[in-house]
């Protein structure tokens, strides 16, 4: 939530800040703003609405070496021309971006209004603003020391960052809770909430940790701790490329992300058996003693990411025999869960940076469990606290509904799942090595749904009036009915729901409406076990019969009766269905938010990563 872009370097600031908001307004995009660092004063700009609204105001842009840029996902104060940052102090010197939430920010006002502060907007951030003003004369004109001391009397989450226009080309930052990497680059050096701002001009990066101060000048990078004790940065290379985070011909992210679902696939599942018929997943750091003694697994997740939690169930429950309760992250910390250190929690998070599931996390930790983190994100919040990490290869995820993310997680689950499965002698190693051989068969089968969208697109738009759309599931088709339900709620804002198919009949039947001819699409499950496809048969009877219009995803061969269309998947083994029978829900959400006009890579009251709780 919220996007920051600090630089300080020889070139005309305006252009990287303008660029790196660009990339990273998925973060959030109801306001934006710069401060640029000429000197003895700062020129500020920031308009409500998205970054263009910004770059349309800007007409007369003095040229300056420095700047820090902001694009806003509110949380205090609306989003409007005064909320959005930056935030400056009274003298119009100091000014300030802020990602996070600063929970004290009322008790802080009171203070500083007393000493005779005026405060112009609505927000939490202002009050650091005011603060940091006060403290850096205390500090004789040292920013960073007052960053230092200012970052003591805040809680909550924040990632800061702050310029003054008596040295304009010092940029200061300091994170908690929140993420902020600096970009290394030749005389000059970066900023930002996340490396997709700075991979253009370089591929060099530093994490910065917890209650961390970084000091930028073009040439130098000086890191420490709150009590101003150097701290050794750790460096590293970005692997992806800039074009990653470009649209490259399609209309929208979300439209290139479904796309390079093959190949995101394929690049999770690489080179993870052995030739010996073993799953390769050393990154899980458990002993085969360990795995052997493991008596539960707990995934933590919101959103998409609990949907590969639900998916987790199923594999893992099914093959290595452990039992695997799932859990909304925000309720998590506000029960007593029973774990203990025989517990393994797996925490699913595309961005490592969701407060809900990282503070569910540290919930877990301190109650003794081990934390295995599943995580696009290298070198994020949630896998860096975590014992363990499985990355996924999904690539940057630029669009907000997450797509490519979603099966990559569901692969890794699979591989964890499998390897549990083999340690534990639940599954031979012929079997483990037969579905391994099946999952490498996915991305093909991907590719082949997605061959053949054209006329899902076609049959989509005919839905595109619809008021509530219906989605039923069973079995491991239900999580795939909550993620249809989700996409297009986020994206087109239709009333949509996802059912588990027996549940129809204790309720949600009620929402048919045979005058609107509700939409309903059903997930037929694959194979025969235990009669569902049957079951669900009769569901979808039993939805008609009430005026509903069915769709019907279906493997190909499988008997369909009584929808008005089906879309056929590829033939795949029942615990891999959801893996394919996602990919044309993705489609629907997409082509019926494209048709009703709605923002698709941006949809209203959203943002990407969701770092506050
Ligand atoms: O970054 P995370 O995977 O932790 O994000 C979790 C959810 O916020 C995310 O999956 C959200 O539900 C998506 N926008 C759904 O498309």
């Amino acid at each position: 939530m919220c996007g920051i872009v600090g630089y300080t370097g020889p070139h005309n600031a305006i252009t990287p800040l303008i660029e790196g908001l660009r990339r990273l307004e998925y973060r959030g995009y109801d306001s934006a703003g710069i401060a640029l660092g000429t000197p003895n004063k700062l020129f500020i700009e920031k308009r409500a609405g998205k970054l263009n609204n910004l770059e349309q105001s800007l007409s007369s842009i003095p040229t300056a070496r420095s700047g820090i840029g902001h694009t806003r996902w509110a949380t205090h104060g609306g989003p409007t021309d005064s909320n959005a940052h930056p935030h400056v102090d009274n003298d119009g010197k100091l000014a300030v971006i802020h990602n996070g939430i600063i929970e004290n920010y009322a008790e802080l006002k009171a203070v500083l209004e007393s000493k005779g502060h005026t405060f112009s907007s609505d927000t939490d951030t202002e009050s650091v603003a005011h603060l940091l003003s006060d403290l850096r004369k205390k500090h004789g004109g040292d920013l960073s020391a007052a960053m230092r001391e200012a970052v003591k009397s805040l809680r909550g989450s924040f990632t800061l960052v702050a310029i003054h226009a008596d040295t304009p080309d010092v940029i200061v930052g300091v994170r908690r809770n929140s993420p902020l990497v600096v970009g290394l680059g030749k005389n000059e050096n970066f900023m930002a909430s996340d490396v997709a701002a700075f991979i253009e001009h370089t591929k060099r990066a530093i994490e910065l940790g917890q209650d961390q101060v970084v000091t930028l000048t073009p040439t130098t990078v000086s890191i420490t701790d709150l009590d101003g004790k150097t701290v050794t940065p750790k460096e590293y290379e970005i692997t992806w490329d800039a074009s990653a985070a470009q649209k490259g011909g399609f209309a929208h992210f979300m439209l290139k992300e479904i796309f390079e679902q093959p190949k995101a696939v394929a690049d999770t599942l690489i080179a993870r058996l052995s030739d010996n018929k073993q799953i390769v997943l050393d990154e899980i750091a458990l002993t085969a003693a360990e795995i052997k003694s493991l008596e539960k697994i707990v995934v933590i997740a919101c959103g998409t990411a609990y949907h590969a939690g639900m998916i987790a169930k199923y594999a893992i429950e099914k093959w290595a025999k452990i039992s695997v309760e799932v859990e909304i992250a925000s309720e998590y910390r506000y029960r007593d869960p029973i774990i203990n250190k025989n517990t393994l929690v797996i925490a699913i998070s595309q961005s490592g940076e969701t407060m809900d599931t990282l503070m569910a996390l540290r919930h877990a930790k301190a109650a003794g469990a081990r934390i295995l983190a599943i995580c696009n994100t290298n070198s994020s919040t949630i896998p860096r606290e975590s014992d363990a990490v499985i990355y996924t290869h999904a690539g940057p995820e630029i669009a907000v509904a997450s797509t490519k993310a979603l099966l990559t997680q569901i692969v890794a689950v699979y591989l964890i799942g499998l390897h549990l499965a083999q340690v534990r002698s639940q599954l031979t190693d012929d079997q483990v090595a037969d579905l391994y051989n099946e999952m490498l068969e996915l991305p093909g089968k991907i590719e082949q749904i997605l061959e053949t969208v054209e006329p899902l697109r076609a049959l989509t738009r005919k839905f595109a009036d619809a008021n509530t759309i219906l989605f039923l599931g069973r079995n491991i088709g239900y999580p795939v009915a909550l993620e249809g339900a989700l996409k297009l709620k986020e994206l087109a804002y239709i009333h949509a729901e996802g059912f588990a198919g027996g549940e129809l009949k204790h309720g949600p039947i009620a929402l048919i409406d045979s005058v609107s001819a509700t939409p309903v699409i059903a997930i037929l499950p694959a194979g025969h076990e235990h009669s569902l496809d049957e079951k669900m048969a009769s569901n979808i009877q039993e939805v008609k019969a009430r005026g509903a219009r069915v769709i019907v995803i279906a493997e190909e061969g499988a008997n369909v009766v009584g929808a008005e269309y089906v879309i056929r998947i590829p033939v795949t083994n029942p615990l891999f269905q959801p893996i394919l029978a996602t990919v044309p829900l993705q489609v629907f959400a997409y082509e019926i938010a494209v048709a009703r006009g709605s923002d698709v890579d941006q949809p209203r009251n959203l943002a990407k990563s969701v770092t506050v709780e």
